[in-house]
């Protein structure tokens, strides 16, 4: 499926100058574009970057970090609006940073994510800019860099680690970017509420532990009292850099490991936690989910067990079937539901049962 705010950035992406930069968020999922040499993608998801460098792009893999490009410096910038509004503050502020006198940045979006303020703004910052309308309620704007000055944005410090939302035991750092940066999610709380419940089903205390799509760290952080080495994994750059302060504010035992969906993690584990994205912009969200089930029956060790919160509507038991041979519903509430996987089936075995 693509995404017609994106498509409106096509052909500023096709034929760019010298250099032009792509900053580039989940949206884009599902456009595929043959990589232009004048252009760096930058992105804060390591699977866009990956699949981006698999086709011959260009591409870095960062919290749309721009420090280290010179004041001046840039052609072009091409961004269709993310989806955190102190996201899109920081990255119009840095494209005025950055670009050059004559330099251009193009934006996108669509109306119901308030991309009018967007276009707004940017062009209170530059001075001035084109707005228009292109179709349905997408817009694009395009703003030329002048030697005057505006205000920037306000983009909530966007960059800054900071304490963002505590419970009784930990205070925890993060930021925008991160999924449910200021606050604890709920599915995850009830996980946590019911880990004694799913770590009864083993045979002995976990003896290394993977936090599967860590976010900021919450299930890390509570997972730390068994005192077994965790994992923990994610693929966005923010949740990476909130999550290793985490651990180092608490000295845990845990590395923070940058992947997508796990890959390239070799080791297995007793105990898996997961609260698995299911909604991820224009992305085919049933192929997320397979791919964390996979990942999950892959690093399964034998006698391990993982722990899945699910929105209860969420078909998770039946399509884990196939992948594991336990699969039980350990609890449920008014919105979400607990689910135990355990005794990983064989890819090789999944074809002839
Ligand atoms: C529902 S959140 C849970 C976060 C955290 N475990 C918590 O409980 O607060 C899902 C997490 O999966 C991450 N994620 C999304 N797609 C991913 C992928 N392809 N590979 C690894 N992690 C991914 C997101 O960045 C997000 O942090």
């Amino acid at each position: 499926m693509s995404d017609p705010s994106f498509e409106l950035l096509r052909p500023w992406l096709q034929n760019a100058p010298e250099p032009t930069l792509w900053l580039a968020d989940e949206n884009l999922i599902g456009s595929r574009l043959h990589p232009t040499p004048s252009v760096t993608m930058i992105s804060n998801r390591l699977d866009l970057v990956d699949a981006a460098r698999a086709i011959g792009w260009r591409a870095d893999w960062s919290d749309f970090d721009l420090s280290g490009r010179a004041d001046g410096s840039v052609a072009r910038i091409v961004y269709r609006v993310s989806k955190e509004k102190p996201l899109v503050h920081h990255c119009i502020n840095e494209a005025w940073r950055v670009l050059r006198t004559g330099g251009e940045l193009i934006l996108s979006g669509d109306k119901s994510e308030g991309v009018k303020g967007y276009l707004d703004r940017a062009k209170k910052l530059f001075g001035d800019g084109e707005l228009e309308k292109v179709s349905g309620n997408c817009w694009r704007g395009r703003f030329i860099r002048t030697e005057q000055t505006g205000t920037r944005l306000d983009d909530r410090e966007y960059e800054q680690l900071r304490p963002a939302c505590r419970d009784q035991e930990h205070t925890f750092w993060s930021k925008p970017g991160v999924f449910g940066w200021d606050k604890v999610d709920k599915g995850s709380a009830f996980l946590i509420d019911h880990l004694d419940d799913f770590v009864a089903a083993l045979a002995a205390p976990p003896d290394r532990i993977l936090d599967l799509g860590c976010g900021y760290g919450y299930l890390t952080l509570k997972a730390a009292r068994f005192g077994a080495p965790i994992v923990a994994t994610d693929n966005n750059a923010a949740a990476v850099a909130a999550c290793r302060r985490n651990i180092a504010e608490y000295a845990i035992d845990a590395e923070v490991v940058p992947a997508s969906c796990g890959e390239g993690i070799k080791q297995r584990f007793a105990l898996i936690l997961c609260n698995p994205p299911f909604h991820a912009g224009f992305s085919v969200e049933d192929d997320l989910t397979e791919r964390f089930l996979d990942a999950t029956a892959r690093l399964l060790e034998t006698g391990g067990i993982a722990g899945f919160v699910v929105n209860r509507h969420i078909m998770l038991e039946r399509r884990a079937a196939g992948r594991f041979r336990r699969i039980e519903t350990l609890a449920e509430n008014g919105s979400f539901k607990l689910v135990l996987l355990a005794d990983a089936i064989c890819p090789e075995s999944r074809l002839f049962p």
